[in-house]
């Protein structure tokens, strides 16, 4: 085992630490121009364009070109004029080296100023090679994971000719019938934070014109993730004081490390679309954290503004757009009018001017201007994308995000001899599921199946029985179509079961399409559809060694299952390495040390659920009493809490101890705790500190989480494990509306989850 988990990480640690050169890779990245030169450029080029040709530069559209080039078409001639004539000032979806060669050279060599377009697409897990969906990778908890998953998605877009990924997305998402919440790193902000600034410096590495990185895209701007009822792009009414807190320090953070663009979100907060939030915009975003990139629409947001119900047409949608600070106009052809309203003198030149600014300083940084047409290469392209290495991460990066949820009596790890394995259900054998939704340029069918994962994992692949089970959906699985479950047809229910009586363990796939989950896939109820817990009540009655390998974009309503098989494993939807990294941890070959990223509640009815809600003024009392924030049928807690996990082994916690019971205005609290590996293998433990404020200004959480280790401990070793606190750890926006640590007594705890750990008190000064 130890030496197949070194032969990868050594692989995947060579392949990524640039300094092994391959055939077909890039010479030295282009010099990166520093700030003041690209200012100088920036005005220079500004000067001579033409108020037309600054609108050009705002306008963004899609592509529905083949590989090979321009498909013919009315809408997609339309585009070509335009692009020919330095009006369009970016593409999305054009995407292969040839293609975006062929796309740029027409902007390069027909505009008057030969400006290059910026090719974006949605890279969100992975280009060809895919990673974990984000909502699985932050089950990590482990940032370097992140970010390496982002640099190979980043080397294989850039070999695309892409040079801009519409990611990182860290919306907090606290209610699992959105189904976005796949996308992002959950529910909690801290971890959220954590997991955004890895990926953008994946993305977009130290120099932003290597033609290895990619301009990143902090998106939704803001508290998309806090859509009314979890109803993809409904409603949003947050305080002020939740945006600061809870939606704000992802994005904030996400300046700080220097992303290259941001990108607003479909809804409104309080009425107000965030398109066209002076407030989010020009405010924070590039007042108070001083933002040097530029701000794209999310698809049409612009033109949304007339259904939204703040603009009367898209002369008006455009200038509140442009007014407000967003820069780009995604889809929406709503800039174009800009020209009519500047030259009337009800838009003024300095607002398109500054946005033009903005766009054109990121494609300096990108080295556009040096060769338009470095990040193309077909060769590269050829040698990069799937390659070895880009596999053997995959693989590592989705094994770390797997999450061991349940497992009573050891029946994990399986035995690779000697077991006779049937593994049912059509998740199983999915070689597509497991990809993810916002799949980029995956090929279809292209995943390891858990299958085939554990067939090559066993020495004789005949003891391993495979049975389907009755067929989940039914009709087209489309990224854009609503899926349709099987609920009748109950053929294949006894060929399964038959399976599982002949078997002495079951290996059962179930959980979610991967379409289930990603944009415009919200849903009332989060458990199994279709006839998933039939299923496996009738699989369960005949063979009770039952581990149920879940894969889902979304935390699950489990209840009933959780309360009979003995073992079930998180696997979320993988990636292209899905079945070899499942396999890795059935079998041992890999020790799991993920933890959720998010709640996973007991009923639906529960949602929005989170652990570092508020305590209320009736947290709790006498249970024979109604009269307390509390469920009737249910209890508040969750199912699983956030920071939940096991591993092969256990682990104790022992002598918490801090420097100080105070913590001076200027001064360090060092906290440390004692981690004990209790079992007999070696296995790592996500160490978790949390806090809370006793009394505040404003209510505080009864819980958040401020820190967290992730350490490798050998059976019987003991390690200390430190956290360095200091009042900024303790800072949030007060009722005085300032960023500021208030001084009073907290408490603190340093635990495997959110729900247990030892306590501690200190008392800020
Ligand atoms: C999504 C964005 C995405 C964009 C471009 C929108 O519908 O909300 O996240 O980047 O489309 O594909």
């Amino acid at each position: 085992m130890k030496r197949f988990v070194n032969y990868l990480l050594i692989a995947v640690a060579i392949a990524f630490s640039g300094c092994v050169k391959k055939a077909g890779e890039p010479a030295a990245p282009a010099a990166n121009v520093s700030g003041q030169e690209i200012e100088k450029k920036v005005d220079a080029l500004l000067a001579k364009m033409t108020l037309e040709e600054k609108i050009g530069q705002l306008n963004q559209y899609t592509s529905r070109w083949e590989m090979t080039g321009p498909a013919p078409g009315g809408d997609e001639n339309q585009v070509l004029q335009e692009i020919k004539s330095g009006r369009v000032g970016s593409m999305l979806n054009v995407t292969g080296a040839q293609a975006t060669l062929e796309a740029q050279k027409l902007a390069v060599e027909n505009s008057r100023l030969k400006i290059p377009m910026i090719f974006g697409y949605d890279v969100i897990h992975g280009y060809k090679t895919m990673f974990p969906i984000p909502l699985g990778e932050a089950a990590s908890w482990d940032p370097q994971v992140a970010e390496l998953s982002a640099r190979v998605a980043a080397k294989e877009a850039a070999a695309a000719g892409l040079h801009w990924t519409f990611a990182p997305m860290m919306d907090i998402s606290r209610d699992a019938r959105w189904g976005r919440v796949m996308e992002g790193s959950g529910e909690d902000t801290f971890l959220g934070t954590q997991m955004a600034v890895a990926r953008i410096k994946g993305f977009q590495g130290d120099n932003l014109a290597s033609t290895e990185t990619v301009a990143a895209c902090a998106k939704h701007y803001a508290a998309y993730g806090f859509a009314e009822g979890g109803r993809d792009y409904n409603t949003v009414d947050i305080s002020e004081a939740t945006l600061r807190n809870v939606v704000l320090p992802p994005f904030k953070a996400a300046v700080e490390a220097g992303v290259a663009t941001v990108m607003n979100s479909f809804n409104e907060i309080g009425g107000m679309p965030a398109t066209i939030s002076t407030h989010l915009l020009r405010d924070i975003l590039k007042g108070e954290w001083g933002f040097d990139g530029f701000v794209v629409s999310d698809w049409n947001s612009i033109g949304e503004l007339i259904p939204h119900g703040v603009a009367a047409n898209k002369e008006e949608a455009a200038r509140l757009a442009i007014t407000a600070g967003s820069d780009m106009d995604m889809e929406g052809a709503c800039y174009i009018t800009l020209k009519e309203q500047v030259e009337k003198g009800v838009v003024k030149e300095a607002l398109i001017d500054d946005a033009v600014r903005r766009i054109l300083r990121i494609k300096f940084r990108l080295g556009l201007f040096d060769d338009p047409y470095q990040y193309s290469d077909p060769e590269r392209e050829k040698n990069t994308l799937l390659s070895p290495e880009n596999l053997a991460a995959a693989r590592e990066v989705a094994r770390k995000s797997i999450v061991l949820l349940k497992n009573e009596g050891g029946l994990l790890p399986l035995k690779k001899e000697g077991q006779r394995i049937a593994v049912i259900g059509e998740l199983a054998a999915s070689k597509d599921v497991p990809l993810g939704s916002w799949r980029a340029s995956a090929d279809p069918n292209s995943a390891v199946s858990l299958l085939e994962g554990i067939q090559k994992a066993v020495s004789n692949p005949a003891a391993v029985t495979f049975a389907k089970g009755p067929d989940y959906i039914v009709g087209q699985r489309a990224f854009q179509t609503k899926l349709q479950y099987n609920t009748t047809n109950r053929q294949g229910i006894a060929e399964a079961v038959a399976a599982a009586r002949n078997a002495s363990v079951v290996v059962m796939a179930l959980g979610e399409d991967c379409f289930q989950t990603g944009e415009g896939r919200s849903q009332t109820e989060i458990g199994l559809k279709g006839l998933q817990q039939e299923l496996l009540d009738a699989v369960y009655q005949v063979n009770k060694n039952v581990v149920v390998v879940l894969m889902n974009g979304r935390p699950l309503e489990i209840t009933r299952m959780a309360g009979t098989v003995p073992s079930i494993v998180e696997a979320w939807h993988l990636g292209s390495e899905a079945g070899n990294a499942i396999a890795d941890v059935l079998f041992g070959d890999y020790n799991p040390a993920g933890k959720l990223p998010v709640s996973f509640p007991r009923a639906v009815g529960q949602l929005p659920l989170y652990y570092n809600h508020k305590n209320t003024g009736r947290p709790t009392g006498d249970e024979n009493v109604v009269f307390w924030s509390q469920y009737n049928d249910q209890p508040n807690t969750p199912l699983f809490p956030f920071g939940y996990g096991l591993s092969y082994t256990t682990f104790s916690y022992e002598e918490l101890k801090m420097s100080s019971e105070t913590l001076a205005k200027n001064g360090t609290l060092q906290v440390s705790v004692k981690v004990k590996n209790t079992g007999s293998v070696a296995g790592e433990e996500v160490v978790q500190l949390y806090l809370r404020d006793l009394v505040g200004s404003l209510t505080r959480p009864v819980k958040e989480l401020k820190g967290f280790e992730k350490v490798m401990i050998q059976p019987g070793e003991t390690k200390e494990v430190q956290f360095t606190l200091t009042p900024a750890d303790l800072a949030f926006f007060t009722a005085q509306g300032k960023w500021e640590a208030e001084p009073g007594d907290f408490k603190l705890w340093v635990g495997p989850n959110s729900a247990e750990g030892l306590e501690a008190a200190f008392t800020l000064q």
